[in-house]
């Protein structure tokens, strides 16, 4: 499980601590990759950059160790806040650079081949603002399509977890972002109830998909 947040109190680290339990409850061991924790540079450096002549590239230690963690793990599970569409910079340094030419994709037999991969998106936006539509589309192409798959997965899917912000937000036609009274209470505690009620669901599909591993 990868986990991009800066803090561990965070609605992203606890929608992560609830996954990890519910699928060591399904049988799955976790590694818990903490990105920031862990302090991972997501900078790409010229010993990790691919060299395209050179599939057998030895890169950094760092980047090793860390394709040495995917390769163990039968199925990614990555937990992160939805920035600009997409993943924050240090989830998508580390795909940068540690899923990288000979090792994630470059083979006519990707090693990372047959592995299963669930994204975990929390986003801002709530679940009726028309911009939901397309960030989930984009986030399946560029997720699931443009890395995954790219990469020999045989399962990837994108779970958009809306409404994770504590005051409600949208565009209005003049492009003003207009943001709303903070829930509180019973309605914040309800909110969160229903996040983790979502975020349970995503989780226990994408277990439920092959046997457990043994
Ligand atoms: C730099 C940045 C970009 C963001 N971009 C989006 C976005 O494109 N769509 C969206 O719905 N929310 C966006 N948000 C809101 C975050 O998704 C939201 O704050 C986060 O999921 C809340 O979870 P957290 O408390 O764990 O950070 C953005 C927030 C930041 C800081």
């Amino acid at each position: 499980m990868v986990v991009a947040h800066h803090r561990t109190d965070s609605l992203t680290a606890h929608t992560a601590r609830r996954a990890a339990a519910r699928l060591e409850a399904a049988g799955y061991r976790i590694d818990l990759l903490d990105l920031h924790a862990e302090g991972f540079d997501p900078r790409m450096n010229t010993s990790d950059q691919p060299d395209w002549g050179n599939r057998e590239k030895a890169y950094s230690d760092e980047v090793h160790a860390h394709m040495r963690r995917v390769l163990a793990a039968d199925v990614v599970v990555a937990v992160f806040p939805v920035y600009w569409q997409s993943v924050p910079a240090i989830l998508k340094g580390w795909i940068d650079r540690v899923w990288n030419y000979g090792f994630a994709y470059g083979r006519s037999k990707p090693r990372l081949a047959g592995k299963r991969m669930l994204w975990l998106g929390l986003a801002g936006a709530t679940a009726d603002d028309p911009v939901v539509e397309g960030m989930r589309a984009v986030l399946e192409t560029n997720l699931s399509e443009g890395i995954a798959y790219y990469c020999g997965f045989s399962h990837s899917t994108v779970g958009l977890l809306t409404g994770a912000e504590e005051r409600p937000q949208r565009v209005d036609a003049e492009g003003n972002l207009l943001v709303g009274e903070a829930v509180t209470g019973a309605e914040r505690e309800a909110q969160y109830a229903d996040l983790d009620r979502r975020a349970g669901e995503f989780v226990e599909r994408f277990a439920a998909e092959e046997p457990v591993p043994a």
